[in-house]
């Protein structure tokens, strides 16, 4: 297992865009192991890459996680859907790629403690005449395939023709831009970052807070994973000293409300 798992490292570690080590820990545990995280770097301010580096307030919030707790790791970009294969196969330790914790995933993968939370919202050019989500019925809207973007429409809509599931965000987007979909459902943080960043783009942000659930992230582990305990501690610690805040400052711009964490 630690072999294959080796020299399918090295593979992988050949095409170098496709795996990038992240500062890891020197004060390892001391039994010498070093996990494997996985993540869809695609959904900016979360995971992206920054020429072959991941970064992301998730990257700094693993590290931080990860050196409070004494663990050495190394972060690799899986993709989506093939993360959550990893997982299930246990060829990953762990993922961290702002994923829901919800009940149908607890199901098959354990989660840590949340650590965000986070809603979906509807992004689209401006002009639009959505006002809700329950404009977009009969309308083609773009999301990333798995999600909960995907879930919520279904949810509301029933399964359809008209939702377009796309492998990553960053493609679900640019269908918009295309024309080819009227709107993308993701992340608040993730559309809202976008608009911000492309105003040549010409986009609105649109929120329905009746529609859309509120949503937490945790980390993502196999089921009966042995790591959970420790890291689920180092986030308490990381939450109550302070390092949580300066990480989350430095990716918006604003304390968080950690009291939403704690419930
Ligand atoms: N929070 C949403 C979910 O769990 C979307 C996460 C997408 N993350 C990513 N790195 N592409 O379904």
């Amino acid at each position: 297992m630690e072999m294959k798992r080796k020299f399918k490292m090295g593979l992988i570690g050949l095409s170098a865009a496709f795996l990038v080590a992240c500062g890891s820990a020197d004060s390892g545990s001391g039994s010498g192991e070093k996990l494997t995280v996985g993540t869809d770097a695609a959904y900016a301010p979360f995971e992206s890459l920054d020429g072959e580096k991941i970064v992301g307030f998730d990257v700094d919030l693993l590290d931080a996680v990860m050196k409070e707790a004494g663990l050495d790791y190394e972060l690799t970009n899986k993709g989506w859907d093939p993360l959550f294969i990893a997982l299930q196969n246990e060829e990953v330790d762990a993922g961290i790629s702002a994923i829901t914790i919800n009940d149908d995933r607890k199901k098959s993968y354990d989660f840590s403690s949340p650590y965000f939370e986070s809603i979906n919202m509807i992004l689209a050019k401006q002009g639009t005449s959505i006002k809700s989500a329950k404009d977009l019925e009969g309308m083609k809207v773009s999301v990333q395939n798995g999600t909960t973007g995907q879930a919520a429409l279904e949810k509301m809509f029933g399964k359809s023709e008209n939702i377009k599931k796309y492998e990553n965000n960053v493609l679900a987007i640019q269908a918009l831009l295309n024309g080819e979909v009227e709107a993308v459902v993701a992340d608040n943080a993730v559309v809202q970052e976008y608009e911000k960043n492309n105003p040549d783009k010409k986009l609105v942000t649109i929120s329905d807070k009746e529609n859309f659930e509120s949503e937490f992230y945790g980390i993502i582990f196999p089921k009966d994973g042995e790591h959970q305990e420790e890291i689920n501690k180092a986030m308490k610690k990381i939450i109550d000293d302070g390092k949580y805040a300066e990480i989350y400052k430095k990716w918006f711009g604003e304390e968080p409300n950690v009291d939403v964490l704690k419930q």
